[in-house]
């Protein structure tokens, strides 16, 4: 867990630029490539409450759109206050964009410490399915 404190971090920093006019829960993601680079996320809620968008896919699709595709670890923090001591669970869809670009074994940083992918979502939807 030490070794992704930092990480945690830039999570918790940037959940000051959400923008949740409705929840006022912020969250803010770090996710961490394995080239070095960190992409950051926050959630940005909307008028047309269904397009809003979570921190998590905010920093998975910026990663994306900059052609960064290989990712080591995502640090995930949400509060409605200063205080981020409680694990901000990530959502089944965010998960399932994760699991795309990232294996089951994927270091999930909450408050908490340090989960994988597989124990959120142990049974995944993938392109196997669709493609035999
Ligand atoms: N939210 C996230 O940003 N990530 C999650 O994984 C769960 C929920 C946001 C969406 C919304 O702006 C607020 O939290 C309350 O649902």
């Amino acid at each position: 867990m030490k070794k992704y404190d930092d990480l945690l971090e830039t999570a918790i920093k940037s959940a000051e630029n959400a923008y949740c006019i409705y929840s006022g829960f912020r969250v803010g993601s770090a996710l961490l490539c394995t080239d070095g680079r960190i992409f950051t996320g926050c959630n940005i809620e909307n008028d047309s409450y269904s397009l809003t968008i979570c921190a998590e896919r905010v920093a998975v699709f910026k990663a994306v759109s900059e052609g960064v595709t290989s990712f080591s670890a995502i640090a995930i923090a949400g509060s409605k206050d200063d205080d981020f001591s409680a694990p901000c669970y990530p959502c089944g869809a965010c998960l399932q964009v994760l699991n795309r670009f990232c294996g089951r074994g994927f270091p999930i940083i909450l408050a908490d410490g340090a989960h994988r992918l597989s124990d959120f979502l142990p049974y995944a939807f993938n392109d196997s399915m669709f493609n035999k």
